[in-house]
């Protein structure tokens, strides 16, 4: 079961991080029970707990944190932490079941969400490499606050994809920050600022011109993120990409990604939208390979001395060129 917060932070445009935990509290112990009740599972039947440790809002990480303590020291069982991220780069193999086809390492994954935009290299569930990342703010976080200088309401992202499907990205030509440049790293916080002074120059735009806004925003964004992404499998001679996180659910996103790495022979493979979300599927599945690399090492877990980590990079930062 996912629960949206969408709804409690709509009326702010963006997530304000004091409501975000408490809605957390307040919704935590309902959806944990109705996923019991959805798996034909009961509290019993649980053999490890995975949680997220991090990254993200300090908040409402020490809210997930602190009841799967709790359940796992009423289960007495172990508690497994996992990196917001890795989640985010497992989220593939849940859907192999349904005809998703299965990532191969190594791989180049591009997790590109809200919080984050981060090129990898991924040559195993424990060895992964940065290869670049945003500079200033995250392509989600471009789309939501282009969204919200167009009207468009939170999440931005769903709404911009929408209405550019009835566009013409080349009817307003926007620029594709650090194509060419910045070797591996991104930028989009000058795409955002050339819309908001476009709708201040021009007024908000309506009708046809708000789907070709859309859709020009989105076509930067989208030949950006392919592009490097492409440039870093090539580079590394890697024929598969793993797009995920929530800007992987963009239509325009995944059709350029798919289209710019076959001319090369990379396969892409993406998530289907509600695994690319935030869901804790993806946590029980990195929890689940991080558990099974400590076994066997031998390791356990810290239980209760376990602490939220709002920033915690998934792998040494790239140089910035
Ligand atoms: O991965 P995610 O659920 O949460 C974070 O970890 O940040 O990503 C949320 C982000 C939001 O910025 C949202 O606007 C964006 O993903 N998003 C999309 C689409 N669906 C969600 N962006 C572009 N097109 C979409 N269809
Ligand atoms: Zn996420």
């Amino acid at each position: 079961m996912v629960h949206s917060q969408f709804d409690v932070h709509e009326r702010y445009g963006g997530v304000v991080p004091e409501l975000a935990s408490r809605a957390h509290i307040l919704a935590i112990d309902r959806v944990a029970e109705a996923t019991l009740q959805e798996a034909g599972l009961a509290w019993p039947d649980i053999h490890a707990v995975a949680v997220t440790q991090g990254p993200g809002l300090k908040g409402s990480l020490l809210v997930g944190l602190e009841y799967a303590k709790g359940v796992a020291a009423a289960l007495d069982v172990p508690l497994v932490p996992a990196h917001h991220l890795a989640g985010h780069l497992r989220a593939p193999w849940l859907a192999t079941g349904e005809g998703f086809a299965e990532p191969r390492y190594p791989f180049v994954g591009l997790v590109v969400s809200g919080g984050h935009t981060s090129l990898y290299r991924c040559e195993g569930p424990a060895k992964v490499t940065e290869l670049g990342r945003t500079l200033d703010d995250a392509a989600g976080e471009a789309f939501d606050k282009v969204a919200k200088v167009l009207g468009l309401g939170y999440p931005g992202g769903p709404a911009i994809d929408r209405l550019a499907q009835r566009g013409d990205p080349e009817a307003l030509f926007v620029p594709r920050p650090m194509l060419n440049k910045g070797g591996l790293h991104f930028s989009f916080s000058g795409i955002k600022t050339f819309i908001a002074q476009h709708v201040e120059t021009h007024g908000v735009p309506e009708g046809a011109a708000l789907h070709d806004v859309c859709a020009g925003f989105q076509e930067s964004v989208a030949e950006v993120l392919a592009t490097k992404a492409v440039r870093a499998a090539r580079r590394a001679s890697i024929d598969c990409i793993v797009l995920t996180g929530g800007v992987a659910c963009n239509t325009r996103v995944r059709e350029r990604m798919c289209a710019q790495a076959a001319r090369y022979g990379i396969d892409v493979v993406a998530p289907p939208p509600s695994l690319c979300t935030d869901n804790a599927a993806m946590i029980g599945a990195a929890a689940y390979e991080r558990a099974a690399l400590a076994f066997q090492n031998g390791e356990g877990f810290a239980q209760a001395s376990l602490d939220a980590r709002a920033t915690w990079p998934l792998a040494p930062p790239a140089p910035r060129v």
